[in-house]
């Protein structure tokens, strides 16, 4: 799905830093704001130990998919509309609805979580140090 993106939007795919490992797996789930406007944000995920990504508003009418109920099932993990309760599955973007959330890559390297992003040239926001 990020490739049909960045081939809409004719702009390549991007690694982009969104912070430290060791900041943004303190939580389990936090919106990336982007630039680009409230579309493009990214929802992460620190589940099972493994970081993923997805976009933030919800395919079916664009909940916000970071407020979500993270679930576990055999190892599988979904996150639950906070909206009407669809359920997607967090490394697939599947949902048992028909609708496909759309992913990302993600990769953690010296000491940071990467992002593959491909739309705009968005800047993800770093979060805060403290
Ligand atoms: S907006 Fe997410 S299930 Fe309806």
């Amino acid at each position: 799905m990020a490739a049909e993106n960045s081939r809409r939007s004719g702009v390549s795919e991007e690694w982009r830093c969104v912070g430290p490992v060791e900041q943004l797996r303190k939580q389990k789930c936090r919106r990336l704001y982007a630039e680009a406007g409230r579309s493009q944000d990214v929802a992460l995920f620190y589940v099972g130990e493994k970081f993923y990504a997805l976009e933030a508003s919800c395919a079916h009418a664009e909940g916000p998919l970071d407020q979500g109920d993270i679930e576990e099932l055999n190892g599988c993990y979904t996150v639950v509309c906070p909206l009407h309760f669809y359920e997607f599955n967090i490394s697939t973007g599947k949902s048992e609805s028909g609708l496909r959330q759309q992913t990302y890559e993600v990769k953690q390297e010296d000491d940071n979580v990467y992002v593959k992003f491909g739309c705009e040239p968005v800047h993800l926001r770093r979060p805060e140090r403290k």
